[in-house]
């Protein structure tokens, strides 16, 4: 992978500069060669107008010959490597000069352009292994032609030089091609070694070792925000492990209580002859336990669907004070039995848009904590009353109270405060956390107050029918 992305942003990078590259080269050279070939060609034709003026006025033949030496004015045409040679008209050789290997030479081409056409030409011809340049000047006088000067010199200096500037100009290219491929190699790869590590890191992390995070460098680039973000998803990923980890605990030891004391309890009874009485006593111990397991089972499938999007309210318009009356006259006889007093005040317009059992339960669960928490002969008084765009329905105990300590938490799934645990009050910590969840998906909330040893409210706003609208402006409606 990494492999790739390192092809990926340096071999389309080192393409691009090896076409520039060439491009650039061939414009060099190109332009080079150029100058370097006209440079010929003027020391060429300077040389043969030179030869024409001193031939023609000097006397021709033995003049030539005596002054050749001064017609090598020109330093790109040292005398032992040009041939100067003076055609007639018809083309055949009346004089030349140079050395002897030159002379074999022959420039027919250009002599015959220059004869029919009366003006110079360049010819290339080759001479051995070596090419030659040559150049044909008619020279006339009295309006017609009279002899072609030629002059001629071998290209072999210059095909070496733009040789070796061939050889120059690839090694450069190749050079820095190599170095600049090179380097964005490494650099990529230096780049990309971060993501490297964190790969391996992240490979490490498993159901086993998820508590461990990717080092994110402090170089604030993407890399950098990939690690924080790939940390911060772990981040959430454990704490919903552990959540379903310490869930699957709780629920098991919430469930093995119940077990145990049944199981306690039958195998006494069944070690020893009882009367009637007493194993009908057993028995009604073993309904309580199993009454009391239903109800964790209940609320833990609750809670599973809750989990998994499952549950879902069925919305309908319901009456609250309705609700409220038939959660009251369930509880009735579990208060009554416990010497407790149920008071309802309530008022009489109070639709809503909710799921009526489930309303139901988060009263019915607030009034068992009521019910459990206070003394016998306690008063419980329940209300229903309008606020802010929607009811307060409260339920306020004279109980134990909760501990401050425990306030913050008693929403929290499986939480149960010091004072079910002092005065072994059976539950499983779940009711409050399914009553959260209820008023929360209704558009409402929930609240606790308390003082330790005066009593509880729990109180629970939820938007009327109407109120839709202002449904994020409540922070306060309790
Ligand atoms: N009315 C109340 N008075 C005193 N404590 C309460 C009351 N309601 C709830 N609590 C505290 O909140 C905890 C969580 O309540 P809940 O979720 O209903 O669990 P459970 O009733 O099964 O213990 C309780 O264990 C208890 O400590
Ligand atoms: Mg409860």
């Amino acid at each position: 992978m990494f492999r790739g992305i390192r092809a990926s942003v340096v071999l389309p990078r080192s393409a691009a500069l090896a076409l520039v590259l060439a491009a650039f080269e061939l414009l060099i050279y190109s332009q080079f060669a150029r100058e370097l070939r006209t440079a010929v060609d003027n020391a060429l034709r300077y040389q043969a107008e030179y030869a024409g003026y001193l031939f023609q006025h000097k006397n021709g033949d033995r003049e030539l010959a005596r002054l050749a030496d001064r017609i090598v004015p020109h330093s790109a045409l040292p005398s032992d490597r040009k041939l100067i040679r003076i055609l007639g008209p018809d083309g055949d050789t009346l004089s030349e000069w140079g050395p002897a290997d030159l002379k074999r030479a022959n420039g027919v081409v250009s002599a015959t352009h220059a004869i029919r056409s009366n003006e110079y030409a360049y010819e290339t011809t080759v001479l051995g292994r070596s090419d030659l340049r040559f150049i044909s000047l008619p020279v006339s006088g009295d309006r017609k032609l009279r002899y072609v000067v030629q002059v001629a010199t071998p290209l072999d200096r210059m095909q070496a030089t733009l040789s070796r500037m061939r050889f120059l100009l690839i090694l450069c290219g190749v050079a820095m091609l190599s170095i600049m491929t090179a380097g964005g190699w490494f650099i990529t790869g230096r780049a990309l070694s971060p993501v490297r590590k964190m790969a391996a890191t992240a490979r490490r992390i498993g159901a086993g070792k998820i508590d461990e995070r990717l080092v994110a460098p402090d170089s604030g680039d993407e890399i950098e925000e990939l690690a924080r973000t790939f940390n911060d998803m772990i981040d959430r990923l454990e704490g919903a492990y552990r959540q379903v980890k310490r869930f699957t605990a709780d629920a098991s030891h919430e469930l093995r209580t119940p077990l145990t004391i049944m199981k306690g309890e039958i195998e006494v009874a069944l070690r020893k002859a009882r009367s009637p009485e007493a194993q009908e006593q057993v028995l009604r111990s073993a309904l309580e336990e199993i009454n009391h397991m239903s109800k964790i089972v209940d609320r833990l499938l609750t809670l599973a669907r809750i989990d998994s999007g499952e549950a879902v309210l069925e919305m309908a318009t319901v009456d609250l004070d309705e609700t409220l009356r038939a959660a009251c006259r369930q509880y009735e006889p579990l208060a009554r039995a416990r010497g407790c007093e149920l008071v309802v005040r309530s008022a009489s317009q109070s639709t809503v848009r909710g799921d009526k059992q489930r309303l139901m339960e988060l009263v019915g669960n607030l009034l068992d904590n009521s019910i459990k928490y206070s003394p016998t002969g306690g008063s419980i008084e329940v209300t229903l009353s309008p606020r802010n765009h929607g009811f307060v329905i409260s339920v306020t105990d004279m109980g134990v109270g909760i501990a401050s300590k425990d306030l913050p938490r008693v929403f929290e799934r499986f939480y149960r405060g010091q004072n079910s645990r002092t005065r072994h009050v059976q539950g499983s910590g779940l009711g409050l956390s399914i009553c959260k969840w209820i008023a929360e998906t209704h558009g409402g909330r929930i609240e606790v107050r308390s003082q330790i040893g005066k009593g509880s409210t729990f109180a629970v706003w939820l938007p009327s029918l109407a109120a839709d609208v202002e449904r994020f402006e409540t922070a306060e409606a309790l």
